[in-house]
């Protein structure tokens, strides 16, 4: 398969991320399982933004994040609802941005070269199956416009697994 993912560090945030989903919702259009979805998801966004880690971790028996398909350095197995800036994103059901991982209380440190984050839930019917995460090695990597760019992803990467 061709390289369908444009890496176009000169644009603006909004640029990039409309540039990305023109090229993403064709790409993920039918994947409707999820595993394939997910890893294509997370390499697709590494080739266009070259972030240092972009995963998912998956709920787990409802008290667990079990870690899913990502790009980057290893990780952490498995995350506790409530704990970390992923599990805490799970528990209140929002993105959380955080500009200093160090002084996020909790914060889960899988890669002492992870600065900043931001954590994305997938959310279908009410219900979080899982989270985005996404890590910088450089401080307030991520806004507004990451926020609102990566839950246009997520909001895509369900639909389509809904189909
Ligand atoms: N920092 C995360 C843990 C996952 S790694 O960043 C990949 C957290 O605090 O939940």
């Amino acid at each position: 398969m061709e390289p369908t993912f444009t890496c176009s560090p000169n644009l603006g945030k909004q640029e990039r991320y409309r540039l990305f989903l023109t090229e993403y919702v064709p790409f993920i259009e039918g994947e409707c399982d999820l595993i394939p979805a997910l890893a294509n998801t997370a390499a697709a966004l590494r080739e266009a933004f070259g972030f240092f880690w972009v995963g998912f971790y998956l709920v787990h028996d409802d008290r667990w994040l079990n870690l899913g398909p990502f790009q980057g350095p290893v990780a952490c197995s498995r995350i506790r609802k409530g704990h970390g800036v992923c599990g805490s994103a799970w528990a209140e059901s929002r993105t959380l941005v955080v500009p200093d991982v160090d002084a996020f209380p909790g914060h889960i440190a899988c890669s002492g070269a992870s600065r900043s984050e931001i954590v994305v839930p997938l959310i279908s019917d009410g219900k979080v199956l899982g989270v985005m995460d996404i890590d910088s090695d450089r401080l307030a990597a991520f806004d507004d416009d990451d926020r609102i760019g990566l839950e246009a992803v997520v909001s895509h990467l369900l639909q389509n697994l809904r189909q």
